[in-house]
């Protein structure tokens, strides 16, 4: 636990995909607060490709980011003068949206003569989870469009990756099959809105490496499961639709869940917590908490906006970064996007 922090104010941007996020995070004596946290997204922009371009996904960035980082701090009530520092995702994501935010952080730290830190994209997601008390030992599943993650949490700082999916994420998984479906982009919100309404056992899915032994996950089977099943049914009608959602969506819940309860029992975590955008799924918090409750297990899930892309996040992750003394240094120049980086 961390017992008491100094006093920062961190102005925090993220930009790996479709969203340009901008955001200020405090801490007091014994607490990390958001001051503010501004998310501009693209997804009407992509809707009518299906999916995220990135070369406008770039340039949007480029249009939104100051505005985004100006009106983060009007509302924070600060000068940049007043900053500590920067925190900056710089990793994993798309290189060309990654290059935006770091770039312009780079900038930024320069022009203002701060220290900039850059913070994996992955760890943000799960220091999501750390805006509440979490106990550790704790497992944190992290679903998101690029990354399905089951990360082991010593504590705040010591990360072990003990599963990942070994084709698509989860929220790739999502946006395909509403791709399947005719229902745009991002997917899972659409899919999650439908399976609400769809009876999910006329159409059964599998349930990709519900029993391997290990920790990984695999999502590209279901996906073509869900194909094979449109084309053999021909016309698709909106009831037709949202059965196939529900029977899709369950099937992706209960892997999630049955592995990641697996996983908890096996590591002795005292908490199990979800992150990433998929983790706004209602029917997955809700199964992943009956579970962990059911277990024994402390269940942590962040507020659904924190879950899907955002700065506040990053704020936070650098707040605890810095608390461990790895951090903020005048070092803008050594810092570069890196879309592969590796928690
Ligand atoms: O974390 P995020 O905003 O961006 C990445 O880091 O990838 O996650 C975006 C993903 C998309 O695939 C989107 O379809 C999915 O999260 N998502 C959802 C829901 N809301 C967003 N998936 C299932 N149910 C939702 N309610
Ligand atoms: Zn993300």
């Amino acid at each position: 636990m961390v017992k008491k922090f100094s006093r920062f104010k961190i102005l925090a941007l993220e930009t790996s995909c479709d969203e340009t996020a901008a955001a200020v995070v405090g801490t007091n004596s014994n607490k990390v607060e958001i001051l503010s946290s501004q998310v501009s997204s693209q997804i009407a922009l992509h809707q009518k490709y299906g999916g995220v371009v990135p070369e406008l996904a770039a340039r949007a960035h480029l249009e939104a980011v100051i505005p985004a980082v100006e009106e983060s701090l009007r509302t924070a009530g600060l000068t940049p003068e007043r900053l500590t520092g920067l925190a900056v995702v710089s990793g994993p994501g798309l290189i060309t949206s990654l290059m935006v935010g770091v770039e312009t952080a780079k900038a930024l730290a320069l022009a203002w003569q701060k220290p900039l830190l850059a913070v994996n994209h992955i760890y943000a997601h799960l220091a999501a989870n750390f805006l509440k008390p979490i106990k550790f030992p704790a497992l944190c599943l992290v679903v998101s469009g690029g990354h399905t993650e089951l990360i082991f949490l010593k504590d705040f700082w010591s990360c072990r990756k003990i599963g990942r999916t070994v084709d698509d994420a989860a929220g790739e998984a999502f946006d395909k099959v509403a791709k399947l479906l005719d229902l745009g982009y991002p997917g899972g919100p659409v899919i999650a809105r439908l399976a609400a309404v769809g009876d999910s056992e006329r159409y059964c899915f599998p349930r990709p490496m519900l029993t391997a032994d290990n920790f990984n996950f695999s999502f590209s089977g279901l996906k073509t499961a869900v194909l094979y099943q449109t084309k053999k049914l021909g016309r698709l009608t909106p009831g037709i639709k949202k059965d196939i959602a529900a029977g899709f969506q369950r099937a992706v819940v209960e892997v999630l869940t049955a592995k990641t309860l697996k996983a908890a029992e096996k590591f002795k975590v005292k908490t199990i917590a979800l992150a990433g955008g998929v983790a706004a799924n209602q029917e997955l918090r809700k199964s992943l908490e009956a579970g962990a409750v059911e277990a024994g297990f402390e269940f942590f899930a962040p507020e659904l906006k924190f879950c899907t892309d955002n700065a506040a996040m990053v704020g936070v992750a650098a707040c605890y970064l810095e608390q461990k003394k790895q951090t903020l240094k005048n070092n803008w120049r050594k810092i570069a996007a890196d879309p592969n980086w590796e928690l």
